[in-house]
């Protein structure tokens, strides 16, 4: 955790306003007279569980407490900071300590992971006792070279045989287990997790080893036991293989991700080097993200019952209601919805491969690279794909399975922000179902206004994008930098723009460095800047370092189009406030005119937004033709 995010957790909000703003609680929320404005109806709001304050009346505008602070006793936000780390008692400058330390024990458990990887790799090519797992190998067409590319492994049947070598090494058991690698005995003491298993070492993008999938080579209930989420591994965010796959991904602007270890070492073996694994659950955001800097472009190999699974869903209705909100939704509902959210908000372009029954990416490069190819070229666009699965064993020549179809699809469609792509399935729905394409829009309009009632507070827009809002707040950042007469012509971006304090921090020392100055230089600018903000401003800058780089007339035009996402995601965060506030207010019985009115007024500018982001996609694609 930053210093930052350290002192949020320690200073209440509500607390610390309330020193300068009587507050009075309302619902859930707290309630005041605007500090920043002369007003008169209490208008400023703090909400306790976001700790965000708002005032919803003439500065229509909010933050958190750095921004209050800094509104409130005209501050910079290394004053604020000061104050700020004082009061929630944390000192800002033996963090650097904390950080060094923090930085030492990662390293630490990597050398282990490490050195566990060489051991488990020594005995399948030396040891007399890994004759079985070599035989395996063999058995299903691994070739050596592929052993040694991806380090593989075996792991004695023995309680104790890492730990050991490991401790001979001079590592601690408490750093052993630390590093996932040994599981604690109840009474006391530690023994080995992988035992008498076929290795996987999985690497990090710079290509260290942060930990370890193992294949039971008997027909054990587990088939693979996987490192635990440890301080380095979180099997969520890592991509088995991406190391190796980096290059190739960029080179043919083409990421295929497969579900399983032996899947990345056929495909690689092969020379098919844009393969990744997703270590068997769906591609998560994280592991997008990871990939973003390389690709937008997505191609999953799914396995032929996973889908079928899928084609069995209700539709997004329900799982709207489930992704984000509640966390005990069914995997299939998450899959489905993931896919969907991820090509919406992370703007990913996802095909689908269907594999053949019953066979794994894996048996289908063995047997026939060339059928390997053909399956890739033909995956279909996700849309289409959920088009082919629910047309399946359907007859669409009775009303009861054309009524079927459009009940599965049509929700589908309305999740499609593009109108123009929306029209296109839209028609090739009608088609299908040989119904007029206007009866089906009209349902579509319907299906989505009943779904805004019944859930008025997501008003169609799922939770998760917030989370996405800091990436596209460093994206945007990122742009400026690369091009900062960005800040003096895109006039309409302000700090409020940026949620995240260092970024609107950032954004401001920009804002006032490129004021009446000619030219801008990087590193005088991050010496200017508070250190706090150093780090955020370098990780801000890899994003510059490692973006596919833009024609230069083409900078600014993403940076329009940043902002005015980012906009949305800001108005739509604020809708999602106020709306919560306005069911508050109704409980109360308090005054809320001025609340709807700032309801509809943020209503109005999101979907005039909308309208904007359909003109310019019809004009682009007019222009394309
Ligand atoms: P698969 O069952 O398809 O395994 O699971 P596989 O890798 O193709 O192995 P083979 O071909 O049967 O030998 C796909 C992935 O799901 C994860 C692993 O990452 C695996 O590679 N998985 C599967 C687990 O983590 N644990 C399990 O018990 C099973
Ligand atoms: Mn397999």
């Amino acid at each position: 955790m930053g210093v930052v995010d350290e002192i949020k957790d320690r200073v209440d909000v509500v607390e610390f306003i309330s020193q300068y703003v009587p507050l009075q609680k309302a619902g859930r929320n707290y309630k005041g007279l605007c500090p920043f404005h002369a007003d008169t109806t209490p208008s400023f709001v703090v909400f306790a569980e976001d700790q965000r304050w708002y005032c919803f009346g003439a500065c229509a505008t909010g933050g958190d407490v750095f921004t209050f602070l800094m509104k409130k006793e005209n501050l910079e936000f290394s004053e604020a900071l000061r104050v700020l780390a004082e009061r929630a008692g944390v000192s800002l400058a033996p963090r650097t300590e904390v950080d060094k330390k923090r930085d030492e024990r990662d390293s630490l458990l990597r050398e282990i992971n490490s050195s566990a990887a060489r051991y488990f790799h020594h005995l399948l090519l030396q040891s007399p006792r890994a004759r079985m797992p070599r035989e395996y190998l063999e058995k299903r067409e691994m070739m050596e070279e592929t052993w040694g590319t991806f380090q593989l492994g075996y792991s004695l049947p023995e309680w104790e045989a890492l730990s050991q070598h490991l401790t001979q090494k001079g590592y601690g058991e408490e750093d052993i287990f630390a590093a996932g690698l040994t599981v604690e005995r109840e009474g006391g003491g530690y023994y080995d997790r992988f035992r008498g298993r076929l290795m996987f070492p999985i690497r990090d993008g710079s290509g260290s080893v942060v930990g370890f999938g193992g294949r039971a080579l008997d027909d054990s209930p587990a088939k693979y036991v996987n490192t635990p989420q440890t301080l380095l591994f979180d099997k969520g965010s890592i991509l088995y293989g991406i190391h190796l796959a980096r290059e190739a991904i960029r080179e043919e602007g083409m990421a295929v991700i497969v579900e399983g270890y032996m899947d990345v070492l056929m495909a690689h073996q092969h020379g098919f080097k844009n393969v990744a694994a997703s270590m068997g659950t769906a591609l998560t955001e994280s592991q997008v993200r990871a990939l973003r800097r390389l690709t937008k472009s997505f191609t999953l190999a799914m396995d032929a019952d996973a889908a079928g699974e899928q084609a069995s869903l209700r539709g997004l209705e329900v799982v709207k209601k489930h992704y984000g909100v509640e966390h005990r939704q069914s995997p299939e509902i998450r899959e489905t919805y993931q896919h969907i959210w991820l090509k919406k908000y992370v703007d990913a372009n996802i095909k689908v491969i269907t594999m053949p029954e019953g066979l794994d990416p894996d048996d289908v490069i063995r047997e026939d690279p060339d059928q390997w190819r053909r399956v890739v070229g033909e995956a279909l666009p996700l849309m289409d794909y959920y088009f082919q699965v629910a047309e399946e064993g359907r007859d669409l020549q009775s009303a009861e399975g054309k009524s079927g179809l459009v009940r599965q699809l049509l929700p589908l469609l309305g999740e499609i922000e593009d109108a123009i792509e929306r029209a296109h399935y839209l028609q090739k729905l009608a088609r299908l179902v040989r119904i007029d394409e206007r009866t089906l829009a009209t349902e579509l309009t319907r299906s989505k206004s009943r779904g805004r009632r019944e859930a008025p507070t997501t008003d169609g827009q799922p939770a998760p994008s917030f989370q996405t809002a800091p990436a596209l707040e460093s994206y945007c950042l990122a742009l400026l930098l690369k091009a900062p007469e960005g800040v003096r012509e895109i006039g309409t971006l302000t700090a409020d723009d940026f949620l995240a304090i260092e970024n609107r921090s950032i954004f401001l020392a920009l804002e006032s460095s490129l004021e009446g100055q000619a030219t801008f230089d990087i590193q005088e600018f991050r010496a200017g800047l508070d250190p706090v903000l150093e780090e955020r401003l370098d990780s801000v800058l890899r994003d510059v370092v490692e973006a596919p780089s833009l024609p230069e007339e083409e900078v600014l035009g993403e940076i329009e189009r940043a902002v005015s996402r980012l906009r949305d995601r800001r108005d739509r965060r604020e809708l999602l406030e106020l709306e919560n506030l306005l069911r508050d207010a109704q409980e109360s019985g308090a005054d809320e005119s001025a609340l709807l009115e700032r309801v509809e007024s943020l209503r109005m500018s999101i979907l005039e937004r909308q309208r904007q982001w359909q003109e310019r996609s019809e004009w682009a694609h007019r222009g394309a033709r």
